[in-house]
């Protein structure tokens, strides 16, 4: 799930980008031109990545058939997305029913056009890169309302695009999308190839355990589900209040949603919850944790997940490369890097 005040900042910063700031890890893209010269030079026969395009109503039934997904979420994830209290799952499913979209011709294309998806062949080629293959990967439109308006999310091997998405200026779309498709494909890799998932988190830190944390109630009621972020059960050392602590992440909120207009989005309200793996009852503030941006260095202010945050480091490693970009934490796009170089299938 995208959370559009932060991606957008990132993005901002990724495209267009000589704002400097503290924690802004992204300066400076090199090689937009060079993105849209690859792929003008491409041809039918790289294509890899095997997909399909879903209509509406085919969004609609894959999305309602994830059980696990929509009978998982809490009072306070059906209050946000439907913005009243006391929501119903039965409520949500009438709003995912309502807000799947047709792709017009025009976004057929710039899927079509996608740089990874038409290029894998070629990136692995040029790089030396082994990628986990994706034999299944199905685009849906939808409004996103059901995911409170993010720009994508992913289901499986389901990459949902949000209406949003499309309505960047037409001069930076084609690369917009690429990114964010890009960012998504990575959600679909790790749900895919636990393997791939264990050793990408391994990069900045994160130790997969083999069963999810049992949270209790108190915990599990304050989490904002997010679909990309299947698994709660990663864990890195914090320092809080002195003590080094093993602790997994959660996103969340300093409040229940109480009326509408709230939203998890709102930077004043969302917070990083840092949950001691030994003490799943207690969640620290990511602000309150001294650590938190050295543990999370990693060259994406998108930090409320260690699977958010490789999903960003990713797409630049895919898309702007090794030194497409004056990366802060050039280290992480190296080991992605010398990861994609020696990974066998
Ligand atoms: C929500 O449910 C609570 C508890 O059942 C009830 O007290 C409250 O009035 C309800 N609020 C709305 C807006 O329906």
């Amino acid at each position: 799930m995208k959370f559009n005040l932060i991606f957008l900042f990132g993005l901002i910063l990724l495209l267009i980008s000589n704002i400097v700031d503290a924690k802004c890890t992204v300066k400076k893209i090199k090689n937009v031109k060079n993105v849209r010269d690859l792929n003008q030079e491409n041809d039918e026969s790289n294509i890899e990545i095997n997909y399909h395009i879903a209509d509406a109503e085919e969004a609609a039934n894959l999305l309602l058939s994830n059980r696990d997904y929509y009978e998982n979420l809490n009072q306070n994830d059906f209050n946000f997305r439907l913005q009243i209290l006391n929501a119903t799952l039965e409520e949500l499913e009438e709003l995912v029913k309502r807000e799947v979209r047709d792709f017009t011709e025009k976004e057929k294309t710039i899927i079509d056009n996608c740089f990874l998806i038409k290029n894998i062949k070629r990136i692995c080629k040029e790089r030396g890169y082994t990628l986990p293959p994706l034999n299944d990967i199905v685009f849906a439109k939808t409004t996103s309302r059901e995911e409170y308006g993010s720009n994508a999310y992913t289901h499986g091997t389901e990459i949902y695009l949000g209406e949003t998405l499309f309505e960047m200026e037409d001069e930076y779309l084609d690369i917009y999308v690429n990114g964010i498709i890009s960012h998504e494909i990575f959600h679909c890799l790790t749900r895919k190839y636990p393997n791939f998932r264990r050793d990408m988190y391994s990069i900045i830190g994160f130790t997969i355990v083999e069963k999810d944390f049992e949270f209790p109630k108190e915990t599990a009621d304050r989490i904002i589900s997010n679909p990309d972020v299947e698994h709660h059960n990663s864990y890195a050392t914090f320092e809080i209040n002195g003590e080094k602590k093993d602790c997994t992440l959660i996103f969340t909120t300093v409040r229940p949603f109480e009326k509408e207009g709230d939203s998890f989005f709102d930077t004043d309200l969302q917070m990083t919850g840092v949950v001691p793996i030994n003490d799943l009852y207690t969640i620290y503030d990511a602000n309150d944790v001294s650590n938190f941006w050295d543990v999370l260095e990693s060259n994406t202010l998108y930090a409320i997940d260690p699977e958010e945050t490789l999903a960003d480091n990713f797409m630049y490693t895919i898309i702007m490369g090794l030194d497409g970009m004056d990366y802060s934490t050039p280290r992480i796009i190296e080991s992605i890097d010398a990861y994609l170089k020696s990974y066998k299938l």
